[in-house]
């Protein structure tokens, strides 16, 4: 996720709580000189993910660079990386890129065929949304990439007008499932066990799914999933303890202190009283206790 997780929430999140078998990368946003920000370099490097399965992931409409970022995904040492089609942000989808590119399924068509009219060094997957505007474009999209081999499609069950709240559409994804697309991956609010086990009663051909917020609110969520415990106290401050103090090293402290409390936001939620103490703590330690 694009400015919270890093190689050190993950390689924490791994060690601590476990139960995820692939870490998406927050995307690298390609240019035309094909520079990549330090940040990014680092992200991707194999260093930073020693012992991890990834996926990194790319925002970009020019299949060129799509190529060439595979090449270096390859070099890097991985089989499988991940086209964004997903991305709601206006400054992203008004130059076409992200969600921008279902708005035009012709250019998408002609973007897919221009990158598949040669042999790609690494295997392809898009995560995508269901419509730009409406749910009723979700079959066209659904039929345009039935036609490339794309190793899985993973589907955040809402268009891009609907961003990032309000219902989401699981019916959408029985579709998906039913329409022979390559490895249908579920995605888009799935805050608890029950939450993934009414998804499976709607669909029982599910596979996989995808976790975002979800797993930032509970960090143990994908284990509790597999059937494992629910997070403890310990786990939980041996969570926050490693993230500040690996963003203490790698960054500043009072960045560091910053950025553990936009991740605290999520498992502290709407509860008002506990959002003020957040906001007021000025260390670590009444941080956590805070939250835990
Ligand atoms: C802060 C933030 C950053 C995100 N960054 C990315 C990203 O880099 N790539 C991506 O495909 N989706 C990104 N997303 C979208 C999530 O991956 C996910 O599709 C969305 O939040 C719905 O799933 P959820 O309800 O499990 O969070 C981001 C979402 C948030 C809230």
């Amino acid at each position: 996720m694009e400015g919270v997780t890093d190689g050190i929430l993950r390689q924490a999140h791994n060690r601590i709580f476990g139960g995820v078998d692939i870490y998406c990368l927050p995307f690298h946003k390609l240019t035309q000189t094909l520079s990549l920000l330090t940040r990014e370099e680092r992200d991707i490097s194999p260093e930073e993910n020693e012992g991890l399965n990834i996926l990194p992931q790319a925002l970009t409409r020019d299949p060129g660079q799509l190529s060439a970022w595979l090449y270096y995904v390859s070099e890097c040492g991985y089989s499988c990386a991940d086209l964004n089609l997903g991305c709601p942000s206006p400054t992203v989808t008004k130059k076409g890129r992200g969600s921008g590119l279902l708005r035009d399924l012709d250019y998408l068509r002609s973007f897919m065929d221009r990158l598949f009219s040669d042999t790609l060094p690494v295997s392809l997957s898009v995560k995508t949304r269901i419509g730009y505007d409406s749910i009723e474009e979700w079959p066209h999209i659904l039929a345009l990439l039935k036609d490339y081999p794309l190793a899985h499609v993973t589907i955040h069950a809402r268009t891009t007008a609907e961003q990032y709240s309000g219902a989401v559409h699981p019916e959408a994804f029985a579709l998906a499932v039913q329409s022979g697309i390559p490895h249908p991956v579920y995605n888009g609010d799935l805050r608890t066990v029950s939450d993934v086990r009414k998804l499976v009663s709607f669909c029982p051909s599910t596979e996989s799914v995808m976790i975002g917020r979800g797993l930032l609110a509970n960090p143990a969520l994908a284990r509790m999933i597999k059937g494992g415990g629910d997070a403890d106290k310990e786990e939980l401050r041996d969570w926050y303890t490693t993230l500040y103090e690996g963003w203490k090293d790698r960054f500043h402290d009072t960045l560091a202190l910053g950025r553990i409390k936009k991740l605290m936001e999520w498992p502290v939620g709407d509860d008002i009283r506990r959002k003020r103490l957040l906001r007021r703590a000025d260390n670590i330690e009444s941080c956590i206790d805070t939250v835990i």
